[in-house]
């Protein structure tokens, strides 16, 4: 006779172990046949009424969600930050206050223009971005591994971004060498020369992600206990150091190998290698950013480490593969306005412009209101409101009252906090209302000469050679031209160097700068002309 489960003594478990493993629709109903539709007659049609394959095919059909606008293709990887020196006298952020303490992160690393499907090794800027999951709420520091930014005002990013994804009529993707549009864009946006000098350089082809260092770009403010306020610049300093592949490389790796730089993330955390980055601040006050030759607020320009330098005050551990790369990587959502007590904007106009983009774009991405509540973007720390409904609520809350000041005492909810709940930093704000662009931006050169400069001769000969291999694939001499004219004002030996590599003899006019780059004015003049 053949033995049950029962009968061997073992029934629930076996009967569990059995169910847990039975494939079922997504509504729990075990499934006996995955392979067959449910057919009139063997070679009949299939019926409508078949649920099992409807279940399944309906599922399939949606599988797909929007790409991100940007930084579609992405890597994400959970790790920790671990404090190393305390800031209480700078932050109140509960992040900053007990060295050794560790913090739950979530770093996704992406590529700006190439598509979801491009490949890893695209001459381009490199998002990272990390979600610190706070005791006080999720603090997320949306940064690139470029310390400056394309443009100064978030008014013009739709135009930079069109510009370097594919062209509307041939639909070809522009990730690998961008062409007349973007180039086009940029010679007629002179803020954005200094950037291009550093995506021409070897950081926009890094040998890895582990081997890239990271920018918060913007100023931001640190806020302590008693309202006080600094300046900061977040920094991120590989402790794997900082690697670039170099252009024929990059171009081999490509063809042979499009998931280089995921590949790479997943087998050196598999192999227990955990690659770590310190958290670094250049801090600042009201003093210094008046003093400063260039105006703080303008995202086109750095705050050199010799002026302030770089203060390490905890360290990133990546150590841990997502479980599953759709429900994380893809579903995760930074923005820059996830900020925490202790930390806070400042005016930049292109920080206060993705503060909207973020939010407004994951509503569309990621199908309603409540993505914060997918486990990825979930804070770890007790999270109590008003907030219900909207698509997929799924952690509604409970009780009688949805609303307040109520009276329900006990029973009426959460309740606000002015001890411990965030508060802007007073600043006063007067001004005429008006479309104006500060005239303390209008300096495009000086700190893209400074950067050439900074360089090794080896070093600048990749820069021109990025220019030079980008700029011919231009169509039109006069996109050429125009980018020739800009480098003139940033050095002789780029501007000489690109013009022999694209064949050019006659030299153009240099472009008109908006104003005096303030390398070219004695020290004494430079401070005085942005003062005025
Ligand atoms: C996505 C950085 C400027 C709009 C991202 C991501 C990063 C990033 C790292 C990828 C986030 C992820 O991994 O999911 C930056 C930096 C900027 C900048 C450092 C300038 C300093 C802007 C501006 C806008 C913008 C000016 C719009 C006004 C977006 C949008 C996404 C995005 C819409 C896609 C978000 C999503 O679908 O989840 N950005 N960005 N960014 N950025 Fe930016």
């Amino acid at each position: 006779m053949t033995k049950t489960p029962m009968d061997k003594g073992g029934a629930p478990r076996q009967q569990a172990i059995d169910r847990a493993r039975t494939m079922t629709t997504a509504q729990g109903g075990p499934v006996a046949d995955d392979q067959n539709s449910l057919k009139a007659g063997a070679r009949g049609p299939t019926l409508l009424e078949d649920h099992v394959m409807r279940d399944k095919i309906f599922h399939f059909d949606h599988e797909r969600i929007p790409e991100r606008v940007v930084h579609a293709r992405g890597y994400g990887v959970h790790g920790h930050f671990e404090l190393t020196e305390a800031i209480p006298d700078l932050s109140c952020a509960d992040i900053f206050q007990r060295v050794g303490e560790k913090t739950l992160t979530f770093t996704r690393f992406s590529t700006v223009a190439g598509n979801k499907g491009s490949f890893d090794l695209a001459r381009d800027v490199r998002g990272f971005a990390t979600k610190f999951y706070t005791k006080e709420g999720n603090w997320d520091l949306v940064g690139n591994n470029i310390p400056v930014f394309f443009i100064q005002d978030a008014m013009k990013f739709p135009d930079l971004v069109h510009s370097v994804k594919q062209a509307p009529d041939r639909g070809f993707p522009q990730a690998q060498s961008a062409h007349d549009n973007f180039w086009d864009f940029i010679s007629l946006s002179p803020e954005a020369v200094h950037m291009t000098l550093w995506q021409m350089s070897d950081r926009a082809i890094p040998r890895s992600f582990r081997f890239m260092e990271g920018f918060g770009v913007h100023t931001f403010r640190l806020i302590n206990a008693e309202g006080r306020s600094h300046y900061v610049k977040f920094h991120w300093k590989p402790r794997q150091g900082l690697q670039s592949v170099v252009w024929n490389e990059a171009l081999k790796i490509n063809g042979a190998d499009p998931d280089f730089h995921r590949r790479d993330m997943w087998d050196a955390i598999d192999a227990g290698d955990f690659p770590q980055w310190d958290l670094g601040i250049q801090v600042f006050d009201d003093a210094f950013a008046d003093d400063f030759e260039f105006d703080i607020l303008d995202p086109t320009k750095i705050i050199p480490e010799e002026r302030v330098p770089v203060r390490r005050i905890g360290t990133l551990t990546l150590d841990a593969h997502v479980d599953n790369f759709f429900a994380e990587t893809e579903q995760v959502a930074f923005c820059t306005q996830n900020i925490v007590r202790g930390i806070d904007q400042t005016n930049d106009p292109l920080l206060q412009g993705r503060n909207f983009s973020y939010l407004d774009t994951q509503l569309k991405r990621l199908g309603g209101p409540n993505f914060t509540q997918i486990p990825i973007n979930a804070p770890k720390c007790p999270v109590h409101h008003f907030q219900q409904d909207g698509h997929m609520a799924i952690r509604n809350l409970k009780g009688r009252a949805n609303y307040e000041p109520n009276s329900w005492g006990e029973d009426g909810g959460p309740r606000e906090n002015p001890e411990i709940g965030f508060a802007s930093h007073p600043e006063e704000v007067t001004g005429t209302k008006q479309r104006v662009r500060s005239e303390t931006f209008a300096d495009h050169y000086s700190q893209a000469r400074q950067f050439w400069i900074s360089q090794t001769a080896t070093e600048r000969r990749h820069i021109a050679a990025g220019y030079t291999f980008e700029l011919s694939k231009c169509q039109h001499e006069r996109i050429r031209l125009r980018m020739l004219g800009h480098l003139m004002n940033v050095h002789d030996d780029l501007a000489n160097a690109v013009a022999k590599g694209l064949g050019i003899t006659e030299m153009p006019e240099p472009a008109k700068p908006a104003r005096t780059p303030i390398t070219d004015l004695p020290p004494s003049d430079a401070l005085s002309i942005l003062k005025n």
